[in-house]
Formats: C-alpha cells, sequence, structure tokens
C-alpha cells in the first residue's frame, strides 16, 4: 500500500519534470493565439498553417537532425526516418533519445545533444514539427505559419 503510494509519486513527478523541462503546460486550444502545445496535441493546424513554434522546428530540423535523418523526417540509409519513429514513440522516449543520442545498428552513431541550446531549447517545438509530419497533416516544404504569439513574462 505505501509502496505502491510511493511509486505513483515518483511517477507523477518524473511526468511533471518531463514537462517542465520542455516548457509544456496542459490547457486546451481555441485559436492559434490561445494554443499552448502538450505532448498529446503538440502542434497547431489551421487552414494550411501551422503554429509559430511548429514552424520553427521545421528550422530546427533542418539545421540539426535532416543531416542525418533526411528531408524532412524521411530517413536516410544512416539513420531512421523520424516521422516512422513517432508514431509509436513518447513525448518523453523521443526527449531521452536527443539528450543522451543513439548507437544503432552497422555502428551508426547519433551524438547526444544534451549540450546544444539550439536543440534543447526548441525540443518541443523539433517534435511539433515531427509529429505533424507523422500525422501527415504537413506535406515535406516549408510549412505556412500563423504570427509568432507574444507571451506574457508571467505565462513564462
Ligand atoms: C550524426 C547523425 C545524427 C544526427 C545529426 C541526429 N541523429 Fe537521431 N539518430 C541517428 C541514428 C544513427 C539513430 C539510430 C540509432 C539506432 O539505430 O538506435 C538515431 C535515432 C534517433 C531517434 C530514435 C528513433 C527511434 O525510432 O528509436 C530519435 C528520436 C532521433 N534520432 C532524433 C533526432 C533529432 C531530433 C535530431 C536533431 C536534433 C537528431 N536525431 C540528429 C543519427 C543522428
Amino acid at each position: 500500500m505505501q509502496r505502491n503510494k510511493f511509486s505513483k509519486s515518483l511517477l507523477l513527478a518524473t511526468i511533471a519534470l518531463t514537462y517542465s523541462i520542455s516548457g509544456y503546460s496542459a490547457a486546451s486550444k481555441a485559436d492559434y493565439r490561445d494554443f499552448v502545445p502538450s505532448p498529446e496535441q503538440p502542434y497547431y493546424f489551421e487552414d494550411g498553417k501551422v503554429d509559430f513554434g511548429t514552424y520553427n522546428g521545421f528550422r530546427r530540423y533542418h539545421a540539426d537532425c535532416h543531416v542525418c535523418h533526411g528531408p524532412a523526417g524521411m530517413g536516410s540509409s544512416y539513420a531512421p526516418a523520424l516521422l516512422e519513429s513517432l508514431k509509436v514513440m513518447s513525448y518523453g522516449d523521443f526527449v531521452n533519445a536527443v539528450v543522451t543520442g543513439r548507437v544503432g545498428m552497422n555502428n551508426s552513431v547519433m551524438p547526444s545533444f544534451a549540450k546544444n541550446i539550439d536543440v534543447i531549447k526548441y525540443i518541443a517545438d523539433i517534435y511539433a514539427y515531427l509529429k505533424a509530419r507523422s500525422d501527415g497533416v504537413i506535406g515535406m516544404n516549408r510549412p505556412a505559419k500563423f504570427p509568432k504569439v507574444k507571451k506574457l513574462i508571467a505565462d513564462k
């Protein structure tokens, strides 16, 4: 009984930590100005446009991941197609892979991005972009976007 309680609170603490690392918080959406990403709904899509974070994810992906994972998440001979991976991978597992890196078959290696601020800071955006690709919501090209939404300092 005691033990169960403990493992439950440990689980909740882990979930809370995962969310706070990524800057996620729970909320529902009304339009793109109210949209707050969550692991369940990481991107916003309406009238052929994505939220600014998802668009930023597209840019970050192409700067840091494209070289191995291929154009628009489609994979290469060196690294897997992330748009397939994200059909089964949780947000937590995604973050974990990027933070710790991977050693794959044929000695292919993915470095740890733990010290790359341009990746870690925007990891939720990269996830959002790949999830939108994985869900088939956006195509290969640069997606159209809604304007960046200014956040109050208090929201931070
Ligand atoms: C130097 C090449 C390289 C770069 C750059 C790279 N990766 Fe990888 N990544 C790999 C390899 C190789 C694997 C497969 C390892 C394996 O087989 O388990 C991998 C695996 C992954 C996985 C696990 C996929 C799965 O199905 O288990 C994720 C998630 C991932 N990478 C995300 C990223 C993201 C996001 C970026 C950009 C920030 C990135 N990678 C940049 C080489 C790379």
